[in-house]
């Protein structure tokens, strides 16, 4: 499947990969493989899930497109749009909104005039609002990668954007 300019087919290493989630589960149970199934398209294919990505994914399990789709449009961490280099998940439930995420969300937001969804125009931020991410104690706090940032102030969101704008910040693919 050609999506613009590259193929939807995983790499055979990425295939072995498949193979070996879908292998946990018993014979016509592969469907249970279908969110760690999405994780490698969603690292592979750019970071996001376009509709012939999801579709792929589905041919791989031998389900139907909609049992993908549910799934990838129920959750979060699972991006439906074009995401920048770097994605804050900044944590917007009960404790972390007591603990100024709100301030936190709109700070972000003015310096990279950006609101919660979109992405700069550059292709550099994605700003994301998402729920508890288990890190109550050290609210607010965002998510970036594969990492948490923790007890956020508004020094430290500054600091970040620097750190990300030097490329001294892995890139969270
Ligand atoms: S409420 Fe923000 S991490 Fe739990």
């Amino acid at each position: 499947m050609l999506i613009g300019n590259y193929m939807v087919k995983f790499t055979d290493d990425k295939l072995n990969e498949v193979k070996a989630l879908m292998a946990r589960y018993p014979e016509g149970r592969q469907k249970s493989a279908v969110i760690p199934v999405l994780h490698l398209a969603q690292e592979e294919f750019g970071g996001w899930l376009d509709v012939p990505v999801m579709d792929y994914v589905a041919e791989l399990l031998s389900i139907t497109p909609i049992e993908v789709y549910e799934v990838a449009t129920f959750y979060s961490m699972f991006n439906l749009k074009p995401v920048g280099k770097y994605m804050f998940e900044v944590c917007q439930t009960g404790p972390c909104m007591i603990n100024g995420c709100d301030e936190i969300i709109d700070y972000i937001g003015e310096k990279l005039g950006i609101k919660p969804g979109q992405t700069t125009a550059d292709g550099m931020f994605t700003l994301k609002t998402v729920e508890c991410l288990g890190a109550c104690g050290y609210a607010p706090m965002m998510q970036l990668g594969k990492h948490y940032k923790e007890h956020l102030t508004k020094e430290k969101v500054d600091a970040l954007i620097e750190e990300c704008r030097r490329g001294a910040v892995a890139n969270n693919l």
